[in-house]
C-alpha cells in the first residue's frame, strides 16, 4: 500500500464483532478499577509471573548487602584464620551468582509488566474503537468525534502508566519492608535511624509535585495553543497570505511560543531546585548510619560489615518513598482517565440488529422495492434543554413508493429534508413513526450489514481517505480487481484526470481528498459507490459539482447502470432530472406533487419556481 498503512481487514463482519478483545465490565455502578478488572484479568497470567519473578528478584537484591555484612564481619574479622580466603572466595561466587539472579529475574518482570501494561492499552484502544465503530450518526452529531478519539488517546495512556508503575511500586514497597526487617535483625536503634530521613523524601518528592504538576498543565496547555496557531496558519495560508497578514501572525506565534518557554522554563526549574535535594537524602542517612553506626562499631556493639549493609539499604529504600506519591498521583489520574473512557464505552449504540433480524428470501418479488409508510421524523435533540414536542419535525407524513428498477427523482428546496430521506434507508437515524420498508422488510428488521450491503448512496459530501486513488475506489468493494475498479471509474468519468496524474492510480490523495477538485471528489465517490453495486442506489447530489459536459458524459454511464436497478436522485438540475422515469417535489416534510418531470411543469407552479432558480445557478457554470 502507497500510504504505509497496515491492509484493514476486508470481513465487514469483523467490524461489528466484539471478537476476544477483553471489554470492561457494562454494570456502571462498580467502582473504576473493577470495571477494569476483566481487561486487566485477560493478562493474569503475565501479572502472576511478574509477581513471581518480581518478588524473587527483590528477595535475592534485598539480601546482597547482609551477604556484604557476612563477608566482613565473619570471613574477615578474623584474618589471621587460614580458612579466611576460602570463606572470602565463597563469599564473592555467591554475590556473583546473586548478581546474574537478580539481573536475569529483574530483566523478566520488567519486561512482562511493560509488555502486559501496554498489552492492555491496546485492549483498552480496540474496545473503545470497537464501540466507537458501533456507535450511531446521532451520537457524533453530537460529539467532536476528533477530540474523542484523541482524548481517549491520552487517557487510555495514563491508565497503563498506572498498570506498569503501581506494581513496581507495590514491589519496592516490599523491597522497603524487607530491608527494614533485615535491619531491624541486625540492630532495632540503627535500624529506626537509618529510615527516620526517609519520610524528608517523601514531603519533598510531595512538594516538587505540588509545583510540577500546575505547571506541566500550563505548559500542556501552550503548547497545545503554539500547535494550533502553527496549524491554523498552514491550512489557513492562502487566507494569511490573501489578507497580507503574515507580519501580524508571525508576531502572535511568536508570543505564544514566549508563554511556551516561560512556563517551560518555570518548570526546568523546579525540578532543577528539587532533584538534586530529593537524591541528597540517602546520603545524609548515610551520615547518619556513619556516624550512630561508627559510635556503635567503636564501641564494639555492631561490626563494620554491617555498617556496610545500612549503608546499601539507605539507598535502596529511598525508591518506594519517591515512587509512593508519584504512584498515587497516578491513580488520581487514571480514575478521571476512565471515567473518560468509560463515558464513551457506556454510551449504547442507537441503531443495532433486533434480536432474529431477517433478511428477505433471495428472488422474492419486492426485492429492489423501496417504500416510506407515513414517515415522521425529527433529529434527536444534543441535549435536554429542547422541550419535548418542540423539536423541529424535518419529514412529517412523508410518503413514498419507489418500484423495482424505479429511477424516482427527489426535488425541493435547500434544507427541506431531502438528504434526511436518504439517511433513513441505510438506518443511519430510524424513524420517529411510521416506517421505511427496503426490499418489502421494515428497515428495522433487518441486519445491518444486509441492509447496507443492498443499499447504497453517494452521499452530499464526499470524504476521501489519504491513501491511493485506487483504493479510495476500491474502499467500496475490498478485494475487487484493478480491471472492476478500473471499469467502475470510467462509468463516473474518473479515468480522465486519473490517467492525467503523475502516479495515476497509485496517487495518494491529500488529507481528506483536498489536492483534488470538488467535482474530481465527487465523481471518485461515485466510483466507489458504483464498484460495490449496490441493488438499489441513491445519488444525493452526487454531481452538483461536476460541469455540465462531464456531467452528460457520467450519465451515460449511469443510465446503463441504474435501467436494471431501483435508483433515487437528489437533483437541482434539470439535467439530472431527466434520469428520472417520475419525480416528486418535497415540501414542508412531505410529498406535495408526484408525476413525469412534463406533468409536474405543466401542473405545479411551486415545481416551476424551483426548477426555475436551479436552472440559474447552472448557467453560471460550476466546473470544476
Ligand atoms: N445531523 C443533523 N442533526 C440535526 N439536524 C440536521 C442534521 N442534518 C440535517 N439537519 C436539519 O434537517 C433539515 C433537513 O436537512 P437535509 O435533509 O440535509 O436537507 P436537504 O438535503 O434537503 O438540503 C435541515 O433543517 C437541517 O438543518
Ligand atoms: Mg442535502
Amino acid at each position: 500500500m502507497p500510504s504505509g498503512r497496515p491492509e484493514p481487514l476486508a470481513s465487514p463482519e469483523s467490524v461489528y464483532a466484539t471478537g476476544t478483545t477483553p471489554q470492561i465490565d457494562p454494570d456502571t455502578s462498580r467502582g473504576w478499577f473493577r470495571r477494569l478488572l476483566p481487561v486487566i484479568a485477560a493478562r493474569r497470567r503475565t501479572f502472576a509471573i511478574v509477581v513471581f519473578t518480581g518478588l524473587t528478584g527483590l528477595a535475592i537484591q534485598m539480601s546482597v548487602p547482609m551477604v556484604l555484612r557476612s563477608a566482613i564481619d565473619e570471613s574477615l574479622a578474623d584474618i589471621s584464620n587460614p580458612g579466611a580466603f576460602a570463606d572470602l572466595r565463597r563469599h564473592v561466587v555467591l554475590l556473583v551468582g546473586m548478581g546474574v539472579a537478580s539481573f536475569g529475574l529483574r530483566f523478566t518482570y520488567r519486561y512482562l509488566l511493560f509488555g502486559a501494561a501496554y498489552r492492555i492499552e491496546t485492549d483498552l484502544r480496540a474496545a473503545v474503537y470497537q464501540h466507537l465503530t458501533r456507535l450511531s450518526f446521532s451520537f457524533y452529531d453530537r460529539v467532536a468525534a476528533g477530540e474523542v478519539i484523541s482524548r481517549a488517546n491520552s487517557d487510555i495512556r495514563s491508565i497503563q502508566l498506572l498498570l506498569a508503575f503501581g506494581p513496581l511500586a507495590g514491589l519496592s514497597a516490599t523491597s522497603f519492608l524487607i530491608a527494614f526487617g533485615f535491619m531491624l535483625s541486625i540492630h532495632v536503634p540503627l535500624a529506626l535511624v537509618t529510615v527516620s530521613t526517609m519520610p524528608l523524601v517523601y514531603v519533598l518528592g510531595q512538594k516538587l509535585r505540588d509545583q510540577v504538576f500546575p505547571l506541566s498543565w500550563v505548559t500542556q496547555g501552550r503548547m497545545a495553543e503554539v500547535a494550533t496557531v502553527v496549524d491554523e496558519n498552514i491550512n489557513g495560508t492562502r487566507v494569511v497570505k490573501a489578507f497580507a497578514a503574515e507580519f501580524g501572525q508571525v508576531t502572535l506565534m511568536a508570543r505564544v511560543a514566549d508563554r511556551l518557554r516561560w512556563s517551560a522554563t518555570a518548570l526546568i526549574e523546579a525540578r532543577a531546585r528539587f532533584n538534586p535535594l530529593i537524591e541528597a537524602i540517602p546520603r545524609l542517612g548515610m551520615a547518619l548510619v556513619l556516624l550512630y553506626g561508627g559510635y556503635l562499631a567503636i564501641d564494639g556493639q555492631v561490626g563494620v560489615g554491617s555498617l556496610l549493609a545500612f549503608s546499601g539499604y539507605v539507598t535502596m529504600i529511598a525508591v518506594p518513598f519517591r515512587m509512593f506519591g508519584f504512584v498515587l498521583l497516578q491513580a488520581q489520574r487514571a480514575a478521571a482517565s476512565s471515567m473518560r473512557i468509560y463515558e464513551i464505552l457506556d454510551e449504547a449504540p442507537a441503531i443495532v440488529d433486533r434480536p432474529g433480524a431477517r433478511e428477505p428470501v433471495p428472488g422474492a418479488p419486492d426485492i429492489g422495492r423501496v417504500e416510506f409508510r407515513n414517515v415522521t421524523f425529527a433529529y434527536p435533540t444534543t441535549s435536554a434543554s429542547s422541550v419535548e414536542g418542540e423539536v423541529p419535525l424535518v419529514l412529517d407524513g412523508f410518503n413514498l413508493v419507489v418500484d423495482p428498477g424505479e429511477t424516482v427523482a427527489i426535488v425541493g428546496r435547500t434544507g427541506c429534508g431531502k438528504s434526511t430521506v436518504a439517511r433513513l434507508l441505510p438506518r443511519f437515524y430510524d424513524v420517529s413513526s411510521g416506517a421505511v420498508l427496503v426490499d418489502g422488510l421494515d428497515v428495522r428488521d433487518r441486519t445491518l450489514i444486509g441492509l447496507r450491503r443492498s443499499i447504497n448512496q453517494v452521499p452530499d459530501e464526499s470524504f476521501l481517505f489519504s491513501e491511493s486513488l485506487h483504493d479510495n475506489v476500491a474502499f467500496g468493494r475490498p478485494g475487487a480487481s484493478r480491471s472492476e475498479v478500473e471499469a467502475a471509474t470510467r462509468i463516473a468519468s474518473a479515468d480522465d484526470f486519473i490517467n492525467q496524474l503523475n502516479d495515476g492510480f497509485n496517487e495518494v490523495v491529500g488529507e481528506r481528498g483536498y489536492t483534488l477538485s470538488g467535482g474530481q471528489r465527487q465523481r471518485i465517490s461515485l466510483a466507489r459507490t458504483v464498484l460495490a453495486d449496490p441493488r438499489i442506489l441513491v445519488l444525493d447530489d452526487a454531481t452538483s459539482a461536476i460541469d455540465v459536459q462531464t456531467e452528460e458524459a457520467i450519465h451515460r454511464g449511469l443510465t446503463r447502470l441504474m435501467s436494471d436497478r431501483t435508483t433515487i436522485v437528489i437533483a437541482h438540475r434539470l439535467s439530472t432530472i431527466r434520469l428520472a422515469d417520475r419525480v416528486v417535489l418535497m415540501e414542508g416534510g412531505r410529498i406535495v406533487a408526484d408525476g413525469t418531470h412534463a406533468y409536474l411543469l405543466a401542473t405545479e407552479p411551486r415545481y416551476a419556481a424551483i426548477l426555475t432558480q436551479t436552472t440559474d445557478t447552472e448557467t453560471l457554470g460550476e466546473a470544476d
